[in-house]
């Protein structure tokens, strides 16, 4: 058996309590998912700055009733001390997802996204801290790569930041080793790299590109392409991302801790390929797309090229990626078709 297998099995029977921020977007409410689904005890934290409520009530139709009561909701603002202190304790593990995501968002608003990513997330530690959780997991992100051409991306070697957004999840690292090193105080990042699946929003100005195209597929719009195509990402579809954050939370080897993963599958996937891809999936769902692509202009602040290592992952915490950017999108289509038309 897998870790992560055995990992499930164990957490079944002797179950914890677990604090998710941003619980009700999208990472967030798959975690409460699969973590219900395990029987364990959870608390949430999410001001619904872009979460739903409307994802926590298809969670609860996802689980039984008994697992759902096992959830508790605060409506609270990682920006204030108070809900952050309120929401940590008597907890196990954090997993803190809360933040203004989306770099063009960043691009525009560069203080709120300040005041949420780095003050809260300060925040978030400070309370987690002094509640003594065993253990502090956060969303970092593959933009801290920033500028540098290399590829494949490894975590010791990282550019200068291309936006607002990169530079708070970048702070976000620089916080949680000093907190290891100042109070010891150890914290695991993980840096995802563009994760899809159910619940991600597929609405507004800054929605990412895989939910944005399957809704305007299945709404026979038209979809545009920032760029030629060639623009590639090491899309990861979502139950690889609960993986990862179940086996970072509960590893018991110290020096796991205070340490930052990539958090991926290593494919890399252009946008043609990916508009492909949804197409084709779409089609096993009876609809079919038949209009092509319309090229525009690059978009400001992103990178050209991401793809993982995820070596280090995969050697110190035993992940390993169970679904690909086709199976996923194979997986996730049947709900974009049913939630997204
Ligand atoms: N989705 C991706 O591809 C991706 C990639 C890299 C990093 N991340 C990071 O993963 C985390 C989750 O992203 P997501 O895609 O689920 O985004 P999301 O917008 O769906 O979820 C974020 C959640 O945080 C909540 N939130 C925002 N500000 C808050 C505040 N001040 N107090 C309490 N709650 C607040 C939102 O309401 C929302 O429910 C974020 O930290 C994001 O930066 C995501």
């Amino acid at each position: 058996m897998s870790r992560y297998e055995t990992l499930l099995e164990t957490l079944k029977t002797s179950p914890k309590t677990w604090l998710i921020t941003g619980v009700a977007g999208f990472i967030g409410s798959n975690l409460l998912e699969t973590l219900l689904g395990l029987n364990q005890v959870v608390v949430g934290l999410d001001n619904f700055a872009t979460g739903h409520q409307r994802n926590l009530d298809e969670v609860k139709g996802a689980v039984t009733a008994q697992q759902w009561a096992r959830f508790s909701f605060i409506d609270g603002d990682i920006k204030v001390l108070d809900d952050c202190q309120r929401a940590c304790g008597g907890v196990d593990y954090v997993l803190h997802q809360a933040a203004l995501g989306s770099v063009p968002r960043s691009l525009n608003d560069p203080i709120a996204t300040n005041a949420t990513n780095i003050d809260g997330f300060l925040n978030m530690l400070v309370a987690a801290r002094d509640a003594q959780v065993k253990s502090f997991t956060y969303a970092a992100s593959s933009s801290t790569y920033g500028d540098h051409p290399g590829l494949p991306k490894v975590e010791d070697i990282i550019g200068k930041p291309l936006s607002p957004y990169a530079v708070t999840k970048y702070v976000n690292e620089l916080y949680a080793d000093v907190f290891a090193k100042c109070y010891g105080f150890d914290t695991i990042g993980l840096r995802y790299f563009n994760v899809f699946g159910k619940r991600q929003d597929p609405e507004g100005a800054y929605a990412a590109v895989i939910p944005k195209w399957a809704a305007s597929m299945i709404n026979n719009e038209e979809v545009f392409i920032n760029g030629d195509g060639q623009t590639s990402r090491d899309f990861c579809f979502i139950e690889n991302t609960v993986q990862a954050n179940l086996l970072a939370a509960t590893t018991t080897d110290l020096t796991s801790r205070n340490q930052v993963y990539n958090v991926a599958v290593s494919g890399r996937t252009d946008l043609n390929m990916l508009f492909t891809s949804l197409r084709d999936a779409l089609a096993k769902n009876g609809i079919n797309y038949d209009k092509p692509p319309v090229y525009r202009d690059f978009r400001a602040g992103d990178v050209r090229h991401s793809q993982a290592d995820i070596s280090k992952i995969k050697n110190q915490l035993q992940y390993e990626p169970h679904f690909n950017i086709v199976e996923g999108v194979e997986k996730a289509m049947p709900w974009y078709v049913q939630f997204l038309s």
